[in-house]
């Protein structure tokens, strides 16, 4: 640095008999403004690598589920065009900075997953939006879960820890199918989750409290009511009926 200071006062003293005066004491100043821009700029490459390593930890049984945005969701009824509008409403909000839990309900093929990932699309693609976002399919999370607690294999169990970080880490988390891994039977025929099940949604519930949460299901709120301990309930599940986008309409997959 000393010689950095000694070659500054060269270049100034020379300057100066060419009849441009400067103030040293500016060059340190703006050498101080150049460093800490330099340092702004690395934080931000640093941030924006790691939410596009968060989003590439999605726990997804097809990566083309992941592409879908809010241009692709025809709205050719009424019903489409609400879910369409509650669901860009949800993401502005997330983006304004909102932590808190939202539900989409309603049967297969209804659109909401696509309308979830919609959102975390949207997220990401803002230049200026620092959130990140990340998606887990609840079942195959499970299953991974369940591989490491059956056979304790180390390949897995570091999958697994991966997952976990992402999951406790990210700002936005769109939890998939909640439901679908304990039966796939409705309505009163609706089981107990099993004990170890529940232990570990206890766990991701605990992770994500005071952060945006995005869970989708085939099952009513009541069904969930029943299918969980109240502790995970109070935790993921929204009281509040704008949070609340019911899915009606058609089975897309079918038509
Ligand atoms: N309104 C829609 N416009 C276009 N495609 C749709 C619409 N709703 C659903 N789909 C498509 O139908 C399929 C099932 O949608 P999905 O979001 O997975 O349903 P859900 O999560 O409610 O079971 C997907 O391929 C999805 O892209
Ligand atoms: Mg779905």
């Amino acid at each position: 640095m000393e010689s950095m200071g000694f070659a500054i006062d060269q270049m100034v003293k020379q300057l100066a008999k060419k009849g441009i005066n400067i103030d040293p004491s500016n060059i340190d100043d703006d050498r101080e403004k150049l460093q800490e821009q330099e340092s702004i700029r690395f934080t931000k490459q640093l941030h924006q690598s790691e939410r596009k390593r968060i989003f590439k930890s999605s726990l997804v049984s097809d990566p083309d589920d992941l592409k879908t945005v809010f241009d692709d969701f025809d709205t050719d009824t009424p019903e489409l065009q609400r879910e369409l509008l509650q669901a860009k409403k949800i993401g502005k909000d997330i983006y304004l900075g909102s932590k808190e839990n939202y539900l989409f309900s309603g049967d297969p093929g209804r659109g909401k997953t696509m309308l979830a990932v919609s959102i975390l699309n949207a997220l990401n693609s803002i230049q200026s939006c620092e959130l990140s976002c990340l998606f887990v399919s609840v079942e195959m999370f499970m299953n991974l879960e369940w591989t490491v607690y059956k056979n304790n294999n180390s390949w897995d169990k570091d999958e697994l820890y991966k997952a976990e970080q992402c999951i406790r880490k990210c700002d936005v988390l769109v939890l998939d199918d909640l439901g679908s891994e304990t039966t796939f039977k409705t309505g009163s025929a609706v089981d107990q989750s099993t004990k170890h099940k529940q232990e570990v949604l206890f766990r991701i519930a605990d992770y994500r409290k005071s952060k945006a949460n995005i869970i989708t299901t085939n099952n009513t709120t009541n069904e969930l009511q029943s299918m969980y301990h109240p502790k995970i309930v109070s935790r993921l599940l929204t009281r509040d009926p704008t949070h609340f986008i019911q899915f009606v309409g058609k089975d897309k997959r079918r038509s």
